[in-house]
């Protein structure tokens, strides 16, 4: 059983990309879940859960919110329409209902260096949230997680980040020896309970986590050890395809997103390597990092890529 006093979790957009990795771990970890989703949502939570809906109305927020000592925003940050803005209400609300601690929706780039949006403009409402919460830390305790890009998450999108595994190509920025902090969904999930069980230490905190830190080289290395194929390689810079990205005509567009992401993640800003920068709490948590040999073997089995 967790050993913080936090033990009643509640998960926002409990069936997106982290909010079910989020559930996993919380489950695993013995934590009493709750999933919350938008009464237009279709989705169906894991055996274990309490699953709630809620039109996001205040009034309703609080209700659902009472006897819950922390509570997980997963909101997305692709989707037009803000759902991340939204978390200052429901911030409102986790505090009228007596929540102890709110985890913002992080789970990437760090936020703590202020010339983020700089680099990628939608950071923007993450940066807000925290700085939010930091002017209520007497009514509710927050804990912030970056974790670096979203490893698997990126290796699903055909294209993405480099890498197009299905078709045995890649793109190599800058030579490819750039470190980088990586995360695989499920790591962050377990980042996220293993602060909650560790709440003393990591309340008011930004906690760093990742399951490796890598270079593209050798990501490529490993991939083509999983697969047993050679890929096809090009090059580019991080400069040109954050460039593209930023291009006006991309704006706000998720392909100009993707550009901009690729860019920082291999380098553009210096904000993804912050196990360098600001150290990595793995350790304090009891968080095992992973293997990306290991990994990559079971991942291109699972999703059948052989
Ligand atoms: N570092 C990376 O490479 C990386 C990759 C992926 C994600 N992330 C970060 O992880 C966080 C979560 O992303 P995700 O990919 O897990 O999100 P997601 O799966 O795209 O969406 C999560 C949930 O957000 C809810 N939602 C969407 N629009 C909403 C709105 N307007 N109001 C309220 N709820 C809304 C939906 O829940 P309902 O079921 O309630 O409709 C959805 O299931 C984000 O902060 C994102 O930046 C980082």
């Amino acid at each position: 059983m967790a050993s913080s006093s936090i033990k009643n979790v509640l998960v926002t957009g409990a069936n997106g990309n982290v909010g079910s990795s989020t559930i996993k771990a919380l489950l695993e970890e013995n934590f009493s879940v709750t999933g919350l989703t938008r009464d237009s949502s279709p989705a169906t939570l894991s055996e274990g859960v309490r699953h709630i809906k809620s039109d996001y109305s205040k009034a309703s927020l609080v209700a659902i919110f009472k006897g819950q000592d922390a509570v997980v925003s997963t909101f997305s940050s692709l989707v037009p329409g803000g759902a991340l803005a939204n978390q200052q209400l429901v911030i409102d609300a986790a505090i009228e209902a007596g929540v102890k601690v709110f985890v913002p929706s992080e789970f990437g780039i760090d936020t703590a260096d202020p010339a983020a949006p700089t680099y990628l403009p939608f950071l923007q409402d993450k940066l807000d949230t925290v700085a939010y919460l930091k002017t209520h830390e007497d009514k509710i305790s927050w804990i912030a997680i970056p974790t670096g890009s979203m490893f698997d998450w990126n290796l699903n999108i055909p294209g993405f980040a480099g890498w197009n595994v299905p078709a045995r190509t890649a793109t190599i920025y800058d030579g490819g020896e750039i470190p980088f902090e990586a995360t695989n969904l499920d790591q962050t999930g377990r980042a996220v309970a293993k602060s909650l069980k560790h709440f003393e230490l990591t309340k008011n905190q930004y906690v760093y986590a990742n399951s490796f830190t890598i270079t593209q080289n050798q990501v490529l290395k490993a991939l083509e050890k999983a697969t047993g194929e050679k890929f096809e390689v090009s090059h580019g810079s991080a400069e040109a395809v954050w460039q593209e990205g930023a291009k006006p005509e991309n704006s706000g567009q998720v392909t100009g997103i993707l550009s901009l992401l690729t860019g920082v993640i291999y380098g553009k800003g210096g904000l993804s390597n912050f196990s360098v920068t600001k150290g990595l709490w793995n350790k304090k948590l009891g968080l095992e990092q992973e293997n990306l040999d290991e990994f990559l073997k079971t991942y291109i089995a699972e999703k059948k890529l052989q």
